[in-house]
């Protein structure tokens, strides 16, 4: 028999359970360390299989070890899940129509004020309904055709943590809570690494990522999948809801019940209210940490939002506008090699033109030889493509279900090229342990040349205005230059040859180019163009070394003093100065007349948080990112992008992810912004002359 004591101990350990979850799930915020927490679900759990009386539909323990399901049952949802209209213009008008017919509908004339709206996210993943009775979680379901969805209780349960299995404080009797299941996007990538050491299928995208777990039909597996949930309206509702007048006041009960709210959302007035909050929202759309496809307008008011009702199943007083899709389908019509500065070989996907992150694409990378085949990409493939942002376009992943009948054979790049590079025709290698096959032909390959001209002109570089694609192309192409050093020996007859080029815009290149001759050392690294020395690399080479002689006289191990130098970028550095035509080319630079001045260096000094590794990692209250890396970089701390046993401080936000997980699981001392702040202090540190921007494309 159960004593009174151990019923008492049981509903305590649920309580503490409970609390502990909720702070570690949805405030991101826990309280006592893992281990303590695993004691006190083991000791629940061994209570209540001693004594079967003590078990509870709501018990945390009712998290794990469910059996697999053979199919889902049918749900008639008690109130519809309607669909919402969209706006499909993306521009600022979608918002003002809106509010233009809900004013209409409401009989509101122009001397009327403004209406109140909630303005939110609208979330890309899968909508869910959580019904409650007396405060427990007792079904969760899809919503189907609206009318009838599908029971996933079992996974909802298993899977995502965030959803409570009893609401905090209060037991209403009947409350039905709707809102979004999503995956956050390091979450995804991570788990799609996982799924490929493993040789296992991976994900094609988030969205479809968070639908295909909660359709598992072994909860096993949906709990492997990180899902995650925003809550974001009511079902059905309780009696006596008349005191909550407001949707806003909805979204604070939510969160009062223990549900993860997104923050991201406000309250406005008036169609003005709505077209900021649109491109607010568009500024931050690729920094937030899950996709996002729009955002969601709603009239605040629910005496308002009862009003307008329904048209066709849809709200009157609600609308989703839209931003560009990032991901578009379309079909590959062949799979170009391009060739980089320093040989590197990618494989590009010439695309039907489609419209796809606000501009046209027609070529998107593959990346690498072994992407291209764990995608199967072929020719006549129709392929997800994806530009979110300013990165370059990329193929995701081949729809299968749409191949042709007659598709291209799975790639091999070497087979295709004939092991040939396609411009210069040297034999191509790919070393073991690279991703990458090169070119072999150095500035012998007038593509490697071209790109290498590019980059020695380029912005971060020498910064020569006028020295452009068209230009470096026909220089080449007419044997005008070979090396950087060659640029310096142009004049006005040579350039006078070329196509498009008058006497103005000449005179213009040729006072750029020797203007170009006094620089700084570390924009002189960079314009080189060594393997694997970035901007960052190089100013850090620049200030290690203070002169153009001490790092090439440096060796390999002198070379790894310098702090993120490690042995790979170090060889690169000593196989770059090693090659007799590199220090030529250095030589006849010098004598053109190119200079910078030149320092002792720091090589012995020491920064603060030189040494100390840190990751970031979900998002800060009043810090941004890029903020706080610099910060600590400019004390000298190196900021990775993923944990390892060689972090060695965590800094997490809000809606951290696995970083965090992994943080924890490796002990790794987790600060919050204020920690941080602690840390590196609050003012902003004096990065005059050595602030680092983020490393550009680096091969
Ligand atoms: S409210 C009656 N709010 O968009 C209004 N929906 O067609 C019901 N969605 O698949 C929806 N974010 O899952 C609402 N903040 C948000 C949302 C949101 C995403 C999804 C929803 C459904 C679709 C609405």
């Amino acid at each position: 028999m159960v004593s009174q004591e151990q019923v008492r101990r049981a509903a305590r350990l649920r309580d503490e359970i409970r609390f502990h979850e909720y702070r570690y799930y949805v405030l991101d915020s826990p309280a006592i360390p893992d281990a303590e927490y695993d004691k006190l679900f083991q000791e629940l759990q061994a209570l209540e299989e001693q004594y079967p009386e003590l078990h509870r539909p709501d018990s945390p323990t009712q998290r794990v070890g469910g059996k697999p399901l053979e199919m889902f049952q049918p749900v008639l949802h008690a109130v519809p899940m309607l669909s919402i209209r969209t706006e499909t213009d993306i521009s600022d008008q979608g918002a003002v129509a809106f509010d233009t017919r809900v004013r209409k509908e409401l009989g509101l004339g122009e001397s009327d004020l403004p209406v109140e709206y909630v303005c939110e996210l609208k979330f890309d993943g899968l909508a869910i309904n959580l019904r409650y009775e007396e405060g427990v979680l007792v079904q969760a379901a899809t919503r189907g055709d609206g009318e009838t969805g599908e029971d996933v209780t079992q996974n909802v349960k298993h899977a995502i943590r965030q959803i409570p299995l009893l609401l905090e404080g209060g037991r209403p009797s009947v409350v039905e809570v709707r809102g979004e299941i999503y995956m956050r996007r390091d979450d995804f990538e991570d788990y799609n690494e996982k799924q490929r050491e493993l040789g296992l299928p991976t994900l094609v995208n988030p969205r479809n990522g968070a639908a295909g777990s909660i359709r598992q039909l072994d909860p096993a597996l949906a709990a492997r999948r990180p899902l995650k949930f925003f809550a974001y309206g009511l079902g059905e509702k309780v009696q006596g809801w008349d005191w909550r007048a407001t949707h806003k006041e909805v979204l604070d009960q939510l969160d009062a019940w223990g549900f993860p709210v997104n923050r991201e959302h406000r309250v406005v007035q008036g169609a003005q209210g709505l077209v900021e909050f649109h491109r607010d929202i568009a500024i931050k759309r690729d920094s937030l940490p899950f996709d996002i496809d729009g955002v969601v307008y709603k009239v605040n008011s629910l005496a308002l939002q009862e009003r307008l009702g329904f048209v066709s199943r849809e709200p009157r007083w609600a609308v989703a506008h839209k931003f560009p899709a990032e991901e578009q389908l379309t079909v590959v019509r062949d799979i170009d090699i391009q060739v980089g500065r320093t040989g590197k070989l990618t494989p590009v996907a010439k695309l039907e033109p489609v419209f796809v992150g606000g501009t046209t694409v027609s070529n998107a990378t593959l990346h690498n030889e072994d992407e291209t085949r764990r995608k199967d990409v072929r020719i006549g493939d129709t392929v997800i493509v994806r530009r979110a942002g300013d990165v370059i376009p990329e193929v995701v992943a081949v729809v299968l279900d749409r191949r042709p009948a007659e598709v291209g054979e799975p790639f091999d790049l070497s087979k295709r090229l004939e092991g040939k590079c396609p411009v210069c025709g040297s034999a191509i290698v790919r070393e073991e342990g690279e991703a990458d096959w090169r070119c072999t032909g150095g500035l012998f390959c007038p593509a490697q040349r071209k790109q290498a001209l590019l980059h020695f002109a380029g912005r971060r570089a020498l910064d020569i205005e006028g020295l452009g694609d068209k230009l470096v192309e026909q220089l080449v192409d007419m044997q005008l230059v070979h090396t950087p050093a060659d640029i310096y020996t142009l004049g006005m007859i040579a350039l006078a040859d070329l196509e498009r080029m008058g006497e103005k815009s000449a005179l213009n290149l040729i006072a750029a180019i020797d203007q170009s001759k006094y620089t700084t050392l570390a924009r002189f690294i960079y314009a080189l163009g060594i393997r694997n020395v970035g901007e960052t690399t190089a100013k850090d080479l620049a200030r290690h070394f203070g002169s153009l002689d001490k790092l090439i006289a440096a060796d390999e191990e002198r070379l790894q003093q310098v702090p993120d130098v490690g042995p790979i970028v170090a060889q690169s550095i000593t196989a770059f100065f090693g090659e007799p035509h590199n220090r030529e080319v250095i030589a006849q630079l010098r004598a053109a007349g190119m200079q910078w001045p030149e320092q002792e260096g720091e090589m012995v000094r020491e920064l603060p948080l030189s040494g100390k590794t840190f990751v970031l990692t979900g998002t800060l209250p009043t810090m941004s990112r890029e903020e706080a890396k610099e910060k600590l970089e400019a004390l000298g701390a190196k900021v990775a992008g993923s944990v390892s046993k060689k972090t060695d401080y965590v800094v997490a936000g809000a809606e951290a992810g696995s970083k965090l997980d992994k943080a924890r699981e490796l002990n790794v001392p987790v600060l919050d912004e204020t920690g941080l702040i602690n840390m590196v202090g609050r003012a902003r540190p004096d990065t005059a002359g050595k602030a680092r921007p983020t490393e550009g494309e680096q091969e």
